[in-house]
Protein backbone atom coordinates (compact mmCIF):
# COMPACT_ATOMS: atom_id res chain seq x y z
CA UNK A 1 0.00 0.00 0.00
CA UNK A 2 2.88 2.02 0.87
CA UNK A 3 4.26 2.04 -2.77
CA UNK A 4 0.53 3.06 -4.24
CA UNK A 5 0.31 6.13 -1.97
CA UNK A 6 3.93 7.25 -3.19
CA UNK A 7 3.45 6.66 -6.96
CA UNK A 8 -0.20 8.66 -6.04
CA UNK A 9 1.65 11.89 -4.41
CA UNK A 10 3.89 10.98 -7.60
CA UNK A 11 1.40 11.72 -10.11
CA UNK A 12 -0.20 14.53 -7.72
CA UNK A 13 3.51 16.10 -7.73
CA UNK A 14 3.54 15.57 -11.55
CA UNK A 15 -0.11 16.85 -12.66
CA UNK A 16 0.39 20.51 -10.42
CA UNK A 17 3.61 21.03 -11.72
CA UNK A 18 2.27 20.91 -14.86
CA UNK A 19 -0.75 22.98 -14.23
CA UNK A 20 1.46 25.67 -12.50
CA UNK A 21 3.67 25.40 -15.92
CA UNK A 22 0.78 26.03 -17.80
CA UNK A 23 -0.65 28.70 -15.68
CA UNK A 24 2.68 30.90 -14.98
CA UNK A 25 5.42 29.59 -17.35
CA UNK A 26 4.52 29.21 -20.43
CA UNK A 27 5.58 32.44 -22.29
CA UNK A 28 2.60 31.65 -24.63
CA UNK A 29 -0.19 32.23 -21.81
CA UNK A 30 0.11 36.02 -21.44
CA UNK A 31 -1.40 36.95 -17.95
CA UNK A 32 -2.65 40.59 -17.02
CA UNK A 33 -1.06 41.91 -13.63
CA UNK A 34 -4.59 41.85 -12.69
CA UNK A 35 -4.73 38.21 -12.29
CA UNK A 36 -1.57 38.26 -9.78
CA UNK A 37 -3.42 41.26 -7.54
CA UNK A 38 -4.83 40.24 -4.20
CA UNK A 39 -8.88 39.95 -4.13
CA UNK A 40 -9.43 43.15 -2.41
CA UNK A 41 -7.00 45.11 -4.84
CA UNK A 42 -8.94 43.62 -7.81
CA UNK A 43 -12.33 44.67 -6.25
CA UNK A 44 -11.19 48.64 -6.47
CA UNK A 45 -10.14 47.79 -10.62
CA UNK A 46 -13.41 46.54 -10.93
CA UNK A 47 -15.48 49.01 -9.90
CA UNK A 48 -15.20 52.70 -11.63
CA UNK A 49 -17.00 54.11 -8.86
CA UNK A 50 -13.92 52.93 -6.19
CA UNK A 51 -11.22 53.04 -8.38
CA UNK A 52 -9.25 56.31 -7.36
CA UNK A 53 -7.51 56.29 -11.02
CA UNK A 54 -11.32 58.57 -12.35
CA UNK A 55 -10.16 60.94 -10.47
CA UNK A 56 -7.52 61.46 -12.86
CA UNK A 57 -9.56 60.68 -15.85
CA UNK A 58 -12.11 63.42 -14.89
CA UNK A 59 -8.90 66.06 -14.01
CA UNK A 60 -8.16 64.81 -17.28
CA UNK A 61 -11.35 65.25 -19.06
CA UNK A 62 -10.84 68.70 -17.43
CA UNK A 63 -7.93 69.94 -18.69
CA UNK A 64 -8.62 68.45 -22.00
CA UNK A 65 -11.30 70.91 -22.12
CA UNK A 66 -9.23 73.70 -20.92
CA UNK A 67 -8.18 77.10 -23.20
CA UNK A 68 -4.85 78.28 -22.67
CA UNK A 69 -4.23 81.60 -22.23
CA UNK A 70 -1.62 82.34 -24.63
CA UNK A 71 -3.32 80.61 -27.51
CA UNK A 72 -7.40 80.56 -26.58
CA UNK A 73 -6.77 76.74 -27.56
CA UNK A 74 -7.94 73.61 -25.56
CA UNK A 75 -6.54 70.29 -26.82
CA UNK A 76 -10.49 69.71 -28.10
CA UNK A 77 -10.24 72.94 -30.27
CA UNK A 78 -8.34 70.49 -32.60
CA UNK A 79 -8.82 66.95 -31.53
CA UNK A 80 -12.40 67.21 -30.93
CA UNK A 81 -13.94 65.30 -27.76
CA UNK A 82 -11.71 63.40 -26.09
CA UNK A 83 -13.35 59.76 -27.09
CA UNK A 84 -12.22 61.06 -30.52
CA UNK A 85 -8.80 59.63 -29.70
CA UNK A 86 -9.81 56.10 -29.06
CA UNK A 87 -6.83 53.63 -30.39
CA UNK A 88 -4.31 56.17 -30.02
CA UNK A 89 -2.55 55.34 -27.35
CA UNK A 90 -1.91 51.83 -28.33
CA UNK A 91 0.35 53.53 -31.18
CA UNK A 92 2.64 54.32 -28.40
CA UNK A 93 5.92 54.77 -27.98
CA UNK A 94 6.03 56.24 -31.61
CA UNK A 95 8.46 57.26 -33.64
CA UNK A 96 8.68 61.02 -34.84
CA UNK A 97 9.22 62.51 -37.85
CA UNK A 98 12.83 63.43 -36.98
CA UNK A 99 13.47 59.30 -35.93
CA UNK A 100 13.31 59.73 -31.89
CA UNK A 101 10.74 57.25 -29.87
CA UNK A 102 8.61 59.18 -27.97
CA UNK A 103 6.01 58.14 -25.43
CA UNK A 104 2.31 59.19 -25.21
CA UNK A 105 3.45 62.25 -22.48
CA UNK A 106 5.90 63.09 -24.65
CA UNK A 107 3.72 63.67 -27.39
CA UNK A 108 0.94 65.32 -24.72
CA UNK A 109 3.59 67.89 -24.29
CA UNK A 110 4.63 68.74 -27.79
CA UNK A 111 1.09 69.43 -28.60
CA UNK A 112 1.70 71.67 -25.87
CA UNK A 113 4.35 73.51 -26.50
CA UNK A 114 4.33 73.71 -30.45
CA UNK A 115 0.55 73.47 -30.95
CA UNK A 116 -0.64 75.71 -27.89
CA UNK A 117 2.27 78.26 -27.23
CA UNK A 118 1.37 76.66 -23.39
CA UNK A 119 4.80 75.66 -20.90
CA UNK A 120 5.34 71.46 -21.15
CA UNK A 121 4.14 69.44 -17.93
CA UNK A 122 7.27 68.56 -15.70
CA UNK A 123 7.45 64.23 -15.99
CA UNK A 124 5.01 62.46 -13.78
CA UNK A 125 3.29 65.77 -13.14
CA UNK A 126 -0.24 65.60 -11.92
CA UNK A 127 -2.04 67.07 -15.10
CA UNK A 128 0.66 65.21 -17.05
CA UNK A 129 -0.71 61.80 -15.78
CA UNK A 130 -4.35 62.91 -15.88
CA UNK A 131 -4.00 63.54 -19.70
CA UNK A 132 -2.01 60.19 -20.37
CA UNK A 133 -4.64 58.51 -18.30
CA UNK A 134 -7.50 60.16 -20.03
CA UNK A 135 -5.71 58.68 -23.25
CA UNK A 136 -5.34 55.03 -22.33
CA UNK A 137 -8.60 54.99 -21.08
CA UNK A 138 -10.19 56.01 -24.40
CA UNK A 139 -8.47 52.61 -25.78
CA UNK A 140 -9.46 50.54 -22.66
CA UNK A 141 -10.83 46.94 -24.11
CA UNK A 142 -8.81 46.91 -26.96
CA UNK A 143 -6.02 44.72 -27.25
CA UNK A 144 -2.05 45.96 -27.06
CA UNK A 145 -0.59 45.29 -30.93
CA UNK A 146 2.57 47.62 -31.79
CA UNK A 147 4.51 46.84 -35.12
CA UNK A 148 7.74 46.39 -35.55
CA UNK A 149 9.01 47.60 -38.71
CA UNK A 150 12.50 49.12 -40.14
CA UNK A 151 12.11 52.79 -37.92
CA UNK A 152 11.31 51.47 -34.50
CA UNK A 153 13.44 47.98 -35.01
CA UNK A 154 16.35 49.65 -33.55
CA UNK A 155 14.65 50.69 -30.77
CA UNK A 156 13.18 47.27 -30.04
CA UNK A 157 16.58 45.82 -29.95
CA UNK A 158 17.78 47.81 -27.44
CA UNK A 159 14.70 47.53 -25.57
CA UNK A 160 14.78 43.73 -25.74
CA UNK A 161 18.45 43.96 -24.48
CA UNK A 162 17.48 45.78 -21.69
CA UNK A 163 15.07 43.46 -20.86
CA UNK A 164 17.58 40.43 -20.50
CA UNK A 165 20.56 42.42 -19.34
CA UNK A 166 21.46 41.62 -15.46
CA UNK A 167 21.47 44.88 -13.51
CA UNK A 168 22.65 46.46 -10.63
CA UNK A 169 24.18 45.20 -7.29
CA UNK A 170 22.05 42.08 -7.07
CA UNK A 171 23.06 41.39 -11.09
CA UNK A 172 19.03 40.82 -11.65
CA UNK A 173 17.45 41.23 -15.04
CA UNK A 174 14.08 41.76 -15.80
CA UNK A 175 13.12 38.61 -16.93
CA UNK A 176 14.28 37.01 -14.26
CA UNK A 177 11.72 38.13 -11.93
CA UNK A 178 9.14 38.52 -14.77
CA UNK A 179 9.31 35.43 -16.27
CA UNK A 180 11.43 33.30 -14.44
CA UNK A 181 9.80 33.70 -11.04
CA UNK A 182 6.25 34.53 -12.39
CA UNK A 183 3.48 33.05 -9.52
CA UNK A 184 6.52 33.86 -6.49
CA UNK A 185 5.70 36.19 -3.50
CA UNK A 186 9.00 38.29 -3.37
CA UNK A 187 8.08 40.79 -0.46
CA UNK A 188 4.64 40.53 0.34
CA UNK A 189 3.81 40.54 -3.48
CA UNK A 190 3.04 38.12 -6.14
CA UNK A 191 5.18 38.60 -8.95
CA UNK A 192 3.47 39.16 -12.27
CA UNK A 193 4.92 39.02 -15.87
CA UNK A 194 5.28 42.47 -15.84
CA UNK A 195 3.42 43.46 -18.20
CA UNK A 196 2.31 47.36 -19.42
CA UNK A 197 -1.45 47.03 -20.37
CA UNK A 198 -2.87 48.62 -16.83
CA UNK A 199 -0.59 52.05 -17.50
CA UNK A 200 -0.88 54.30 -16.22
CA UNK A 201 -2.11 52.55 -13.51
CA UNK A 202 -2.96 53.75 -9.72
CA UNK A 203 -0.64 52.55 -7.17
CA UNK A 204 -2.45 52.33 -3.84
CA UNK A 205 1.35 52.30 -1.76
CA UNK A 206 1.86 55.73 -3.15
CA UNK A 207 -1.58 57.36 -3.28
CA UNK A 208 -0.98 58.32 -6.79
CA UNK A 209 -1.12 57.25 -10.51
CA UNK A 210 2.42 56.10 -11.75
CA UNK A 211 3.93 56.05 -15.36
CA UNK A 212 5.48 52.94 -17.47
CA UNK A 213 8.83 54.88 -16.52
CA UNK A 214 7.89 55.25 -12.72
CA UNK A 215 7.30 51.71 -12.57
CA UNK A 216 10.65 50.70 -14.33
CA UNK A 217 12.80 52.64 -11.60
CA UNK A 218 10.75 51.08 -8.89
CA UNK A 219 11.82 48.16 -9.96
CA UNK A 220 15.29 49.08 -10.62
CA UNK A 221 15.59 50.70 -7.14
CA UNK A 222 13.95 47.44 -5.54
CA UNK A 223 17.06 45.27 -7.64
CA UNK A 224 19.62 47.94 -6.66
CA UNK A 225 20.13 48.72 -9.91
CA UNK A 226 20.74 52.90 -11.28
CA UNK A 227 17.29 53.97 -12.59
CA UNK A 228 17.59 55.64 -16.00
CA UNK A 229 15.51 59.07 -16.37
CA UNK A 230 11.45 59.27 -17.05
CA UNK A 231 11.79 59.73 -21.03
CA UNK A 232 15.33 58.24 -21.52
CA UNK A 233 15.86 56.36 -24.73
CA UNK A 234 16.12 53.43 -22.60
CA UNK A 235 13.14 53.42 -20.64
CA UNK A 236 11.69 54.51 -24.33
CA UNK A 237 12.79 51.29 -25.62
CA UNK A 238 12.22 48.95 -22.73
CA UNK A 239 8.74 50.41 -23.19
CA UNK A 240 8.03 49.39 -26.93
CA UNK A 241 9.44 45.92 -26.13
CA UNK A 242 7.08 45.73 -22.97
CA UNK A 243 4.38 46.67 -25.30
CA UNK A 244 5.25 44.01 -28.43
CA UNK A 245 5.57 41.49 -25.43
CA UNK A 246 2.32 41.95 -24.09
CA UNK A 247 0.34 41.97 -27.38
CA UNK A 248 -3.02 41.04 -27.19
CA UNK A 249 -3.55 41.78 -23.83
CA UNK A 250 -6.24 44.27 -23.14
CA UNK A 251 -6.11 47.72 -22.37
CA UNK A 252 -7.19 48.10 -18.60
CA UNK A 253 -6.31 51.59 -17.99
CA UNK A 254 -6.58 52.82 -15.15
CA UNK A 255 -5.25 49.50 -13.42
CA UNK A 256 -5.20 49.33 -9.38
CA UNK A 257 -2.15 47.64 -8.07
CA UNK A 258 -0.27 47.65 -4.52
C1 LIG B 1 13.62 41.44 -8.11
C2 LIG B 1 12.53 41.17 -8.98
C3 LIG B 1 12.17 42.19 -10.04
C4 LIG B 1 12.97 42.66 -11.06
C5 LIG B 1 14.42 42.34 -11.34
C6 LIG B 1 12.12 43.52 -11.84
N1 LIG B 1 10.86 43.58 -11.30
FE1 LIG B 1 9.26 44.50 -12.12
N2 LIG B 1 8.15 43.98 -10.49
C7 LIG B 1 8.57 43.22 -9.44
C8 LIG B 1 7.51 43.11 -8.46
C9 LIG B 1 7.57 42.36 -7.14
C10 LIG B 1 6.42 43.84 -8.97
C11 LIG B 1 5.05 44.06 -8.31
C12 LIG B 1 4.18 42.86 -8.54
C13 LIG B 1 3.92 42.65 -9.99
O1 LIG B 1 3.06 43.34 -10.58
O2 LIG B 1 4.67 41.86 -10.62
C14 LIG B 1 6.84 44.34 -10.27
C15 LIG B 1 6.03 45.06 -11.13
C16 LIG B 1 6.37 45.44 -12.41
C17 LIG B 1 5.47 46.03 -13.36
C18 LIG B 1 4.01 46.34 -13.12
C19 LIG B 1 3.09 45.21 -13.54
C20 LIG B 1 1.64 45.52 -13.31
O3 LIG B 1 0.81 44.74 -13.78
O4 LIG B 1 1.31 46.51 -12.67
C21 LIG B 1 6.20 46.27 -14.49
C22 LIG B 1 5.70 46.91 -15.76
C23 LIG B 1 7.55 45.83 -14.25
N3 LIG B 1 7.62 45.31 -12.97
C24 LIG B 1 8.59 45.92 -15.15
C25 LIG B 1 9.90 45.58 -14.88
C26 LIG B 1 11.03 45.82 -15.78
C27 LIG B 1 10.93 46.47 -17.14
C28 LIG B 1 12.14 45.33 -15.17
C29 LIG B 1 13.57 45.37 -15.63
C30 LIG B 1 14.14 46.69 -15.83
C31 LIG B 1 11.71 44.79 -13.88
N4 LIG B 1 10.37 44.96 -13.73
C32 LIG B 1 12.54 44.17 -12.98
C33 LIG B 1 9.79 42.62 -9.33
C34 LIG B 1 10.86 42.79 -10.18
C1 LIG C 1 -3.44 73.60 -32.66
C2 LIG C 1 -3.94 72.25 -32.73
C3 LIG C 1 -3.58 71.28 -31.62
C4 LIG C 1 -3.78 71.41 -30.27
C5 LIG C 1 -4.30 72.60 -29.52
C6 LIG C 1 -3.39 70.13 -29.69
N1 LIG C 1 -2.95 69.29 -30.65
FE1 LIG C 1 -2.42 67.35 -30.41
N2 LIG C 1 -1.95 67.22 -32.39
C7 LIG C 1 -2.10 68.23 -33.31
C8 LIG C 1 -1.56 67.78 -34.59
C9 LIG C 1 -1.52 68.60 -35.86
C10 LIG C 1 -1.11 66.46 -34.38
C11 LIG C 1 -0.46 65.53 -35.41
C12 LIG C 1 0.89 65.93 -35.75
C13 LIG C 1 1.85 65.81 -34.62
O1 LIG C 1 2.18 64.69 -34.22
O2 LIG C 1 2.28 66.89 -34.11
C14 LIG C 1 -1.39 66.16 -33.00
C15 LIG C 1 -1.12 64.91 -32.42
C16 LIG C 1 -1.53 64.55 -31.15
C17 LIG C 1 -1.47 63.22 -30.62
C18 LIG C 1 -0.97 62.00 -31.37
C19 LIG C 1 -1.99 61.50 -32.32
C20 LIG C 1 -1.52 60.25 -33.02
O3 LIG C 1 -2.32 59.72 -33.79
O4 LIG C 1 -0.39 59.80 -32.81
C21 LIG C 1 -1.90 63.26 -29.33
C22 LIG C 1 -2.00 62.10 -28.37
C23 LIG C 1 -2.24 64.63 -29.05
N3 LIG C 1 -2.01 65.38 -30.17
C24 LIG C 1 -2.69 65.09 -27.83
C25 LIG C 1 -2.97 66.42 -27.57
C26 LIG C 1 -3.30 66.93 -26.25
C27 LIG C 1 -3.39 66.09 -24.98
C28 LIG C 1 -3.49 68.26 -26.38
C29 LIG C 1 -3.81 69.26 -25.29
C30 LIG C 1 -2.85 69.33 -24.21
C31 LIG C 1 -3.30 68.59 -27.79
N4 LIG C 1 -2.95 67.46 -28.46
C32 LIG C 1 -3.44 69.84 -28.34
C33 LIG C 1 -2.67 69.45 -33.09
C34 LIG C 1 -3.04 69.95 -31.85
Amino acid sequence: MIYNTNLLNFFFVCITSLIFLKKYCLAEDLISGYHFSEPSTQKIQDDDFLNPGFIWVENGELLWNKKEQSSQLSCKSCHGAASEMTGVALKYPKITKKGNLINLEQQINICRNENMSAETYEPESKNLLALSVLLYYQSRGLKQDIKINEKNKEYFNLGKKLYFKKIGQMGLSCNQCHDERVGQNLRAEKVSQGHINGFPSYLLRWSKIASVHKRIQFCNEQARAIPFKIFSKEYNALQLYMTWRGRGLKIETPAVRK
